[in-house]
């Protein structure tokens, strides 16, 4: 068995082996035998093998045994004959199939020319690679040759014709197995796929809990954890977008799970459009978890000789708790899947005008705002909503993508002069996938709306969604946005999807297919502006973090977070959202108080702190900010530029959790978090009190991921040693009110 690091097959026990960090997954191939069905194994006409699932937890050095795939338990009364239908149902299959007697969740569902579903699997043969492939037109990870190596195991459909072929990519230094699908009919006859998932583990525990990231528009990624009963747990979204409401994300995790101790198992879908994540507790006690592409409205239909290709589900397994997943996966989105060339560059500091204005800016106002933000030292000014067609509020002009001469004299390139002139980059804002019913565009290409013939679509802020299954649309879109951008000195795009896709109907594309072509449409529209213009740094967001997920992250370094500035539910949402991503990716702005959203004011300086754990930059009317107000905006510009390169680059962790996911109900109520540099030079601690108390002492924190022998120092002096901090606790500083913080920057002496 391999010891280290790699993929290979035992032709002995017919196993396959992926070895990884600290973490070991193994398949197995069982012959027709164990199913008892009847004619001559050895006949390879007549010889059925099927791919179970034997493990995948805790690195394995010894080799792998095939107990777990439970080889005699396929009768159903000691004595009597082996049973096919027993097998079905009970076998942990390493991708189910539906319709032949497998009632558990299933990854494949297919109807074939006549109407009737039912699919069988059965092992074909295998290659190891080294390196990874690329999935068409699909986000997904990468790796160099060098380290990463890939398992695709075939599996075979005699009757259908199908070969499914499943994929299984591994990192070198991360407990991480990347897994995607590919269906391929080699049949005479057309298939209709109806689901097809990227990932199926199975695995005989009992006495797990779920994570999951839940929540709504303003609320997006509230870390909820719950016990998993008989029966069946599902989340997902159907609304064409990843979602404000659930997150393609899923842990399945002992019930000792805590930050340090405890098994973790993380799946994350590398998609942003609708999916599924779910989880069955067996009749045998086993969960099987499936996560891939929705079901809903997915109809997928398969001509001979053509292939559908599932997007990628990443598994990633820790042995230490929570704070082992969260560092892998943002190992894993830093170093094998952000493309963007901002991946390790310091983003300017933003100001973005739309809760300073909403709609009711002209070029002065815009102007107004640059100059006073310059000489507080930020460095871009982001031009939100309502710079095109006649659009003055939000029921119009979306489509129309020229400049609103009449709030822009002289046009994108005055303005982008002009705030050049200042000493500050320009960004601007669109909503490319959309078209307003009051639009030109609209008005010339009606059908160019997601719509159900005959049926009237729904508006959803006053909008309608473009169809980008169609060619010619995304032709329109790619150069309606491209001309803005060649117009003028633009360095940043906010690009938004405001409304969720419903009146599932097209002018051109078959019904069941538009959810999956419209997202395949807007990566390729992303793929094509980000080549037109490389050195774009490009922001998504829809209405705040509704598509906030791995898919958007391979186009863009960063993503907004929530339309949720207040500083406090920020705590929540960025704790929620930092579970799985990294801050260098977390939009994060400093807005005004009381805040628009929930009317809580909150210190300046904790607004600062928290923005400071993302993206940072600001989202208010400076130029009505108090003299105060102006110098702490300074201040907290300096202190970026003094921690992001350690907040970005570093090693992050959770040190006191505001949520769902500690357990320990008598918890105070605070946050605490700290990024430690690579080498433990350095580390920034941050700490809010969200609610103070009368009487309380101050609170001890136990730091992580310090040099143990290392001594450090705080700026007044203090020091402490690295074991100290982190085994006996470090005292915060006594704080005084709702929402007060403190920043501790530590230096290794
Ligand atoms: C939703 C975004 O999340 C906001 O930041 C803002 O850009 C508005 N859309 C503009 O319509």
């Amino acid at each position: 068995m391999i010891k280290d690091f790699g993929i290979e097959y035992n032709n002995e026990n017919r196993c396959f082996t992926l070895q990884m960090e600290h973490s070991t997954y193994i398949m197995g191939i069982v012959g027709a035998d164990i199913t008892g069905q009847t004619g001559d194994p050895k006949d390879p006409a007549e010889r059925k093998d099927y791919l179970g699932h034997i493990y995948y937890g805790k690195k394995l050095r010894s080799g792998a045994g095939r107990g777990l795939l439970r080889e005699k338990d396929y009768s159903y009364m000691e004595g009597m004959p082996k049973d096919k239908c027993t097998f079905m149902d009970g076998f942990p299959f390493e991708y189910s199939f539906g319709g032949t007697g497998d009632f558990r969740p299933n990854s494949l569902e297919v109807r074939n020319a006549d109407g009737f579903t039912g699919c069988e699997l059965t092992y074909k043969t295998y290659r190891i690679l080294s390196g990874k492939k690329k999935l068409e037109g699909l986000p997904a990870t990468f790796g160099t040759e060098e380290d990463t190596a890939t398992l695709e195991i075939d599996l075979e459909d005699r009757a259908l014709g199908l070969v499914v072929t499943l994929s299984y990519s591994i990192f070198r230094g991360l407990d991480v197995v990347a897994r995607s699908v590919r269906v391929e009919n080699k049949g005479n006859a057309e298939v209709t796929l109806e689901k097809v998932l990227s990932a199926c583990i199975e695995l005989p525990w009992e006495n797990r809990e779920i994570v999951t990231l839940s929540g709504s528009w303003a609320r997006e990624r509230f870390i909820d954890r719950r016990p998993i009963g008989h029966g069946r747990i599902e989340v997902g979204s159907k609304r064409g977008i990843s979602s404000h409401q659930e997150h393609p994300f899923m842990a399945v995790v002992t019930e000792d799970a805590g930050e340090t101790r405890g098994e973790v198992l993380g799946l994350s879908f590398v998609y942003s459009g609708s999916f599924v994540a779910e989880v069955e507790r067996t009749q045998h006690d086993a969960l099987r978890v499936g996560m891939g592409i929705s079901d809903y409205d997915f109809r997928w239909r398969l001509a001979p000789g053509e292939g559908f290709t599932a997007p990628e589900v990443v598994l990633c397994y820790s042995g230490e708790g929570f704070g082992g997943m969260t560092g892998t996966f943002h190992k894993l989105f830093r170093e094998h899947l952000i493309r963007s060339p901002f991946l390790h560059k310091k983003r300017p500091v933003l100001i973005n005008n739309w809760e300073a204005t909403y709609f009711d800016f002209n070029k002065e106002k815009l102007l107004e705002i640059a100059r006073v933000a310059k000489s507080a030292g930020i460095e871009m000014l982001v031009m939100d909503d309502g710079w095109f067609g006649h659009r003055s509020s939000d029921n119009s002009s979306l489509g129309d993508w020229v400049v609103n001469e009449e709030k822009l004299p002289g046009g994108m390139k005055a303005l982008a002069d002009a705030v050049n002139e200042i000493g500050l980059k320009l960004g601007v804002w669109f909503e490319p996938e959309m078209v307003c019913p009051d639009s030109d565009l609209y008005r010339e290409h009606p059908d160019w709306a997601i719509a159900i013939p005959g049926r009237k679509n729904s508006e959803c802020r006053s909008q309608f969604v473009l169809d980008l299954t169609r060619k010619e649309v995304r032709d329109y879109v790619v150069q309606a946005v491209a001309k803005v951008l060649h117009s003028a000195n633009i360095e940043y795009v906010k690009w938004d999807m405001n409304r969720p896709l419903t009146d599932l109907g097209s002018a051109v594309t078959a019904g069941g297919e538009i959810l999956h072509r419209y997202m395949l449409g807007v990566y390729e529209l992303q793929e094509r502006l980000l080549a037109e213009f490389p050195n774009l740094l490009l922001e998504n967001c829809s209405s705040g973090g509704a598509r906030f997920d791995p898919g958007m992250l391979y186009y863009s370094p960063q993503i907004w977070c929530s339309d949720d500035t207040d500083a406090i539910e920020r705590l929540s949402i960025q704790e929620g959202t930092a579970l799985i991503y990294p801050p260098s990716v977390i939009g994060a702005h400093v807005s005004i108080c009381p805040n628009h959203l929930v009317g809580r004011t909150t210190a300046f300086s904790t607004r600062g702190v928290v923005a400071l754990a993302g993206t940072f930059g600001y989202e208010l009317d400076i130029t009505r900010l108090s003299e105060e107000e102006l110098r702490q905006v300074s201040e907290q510009v300096q202190l970026y530029h003094q921690v992001n390169d350690l907040v970005r680059e570093g090693d992050f962790y959770r040190i006191k959790s505001v949520s769902a996911l500690s357990k320990n109900k008598n918890d105070r109520p605070s946050y605490a978090w700290m990024s430690v540099a690579r080498d433990k030079s350095e580390a920034l601690l941050s700490y809010v009190q969200v609610r103070g108390g009368a009487n309380e002492r101050s609170e001890v924190l136990y730091l992580a991921g310090l040099d143990p022998e290392a001594v450090y120092t705080l700026p007044d002096g203090r020091v402490f040693g690295g074991d100290w901090l982190m085994q006996a606790g470090f005292v915060t500083d006594k704080i005084w009110g709702d929402g007060a913080s403190s920043l501790y920057h530590f230096t290794r002496k």
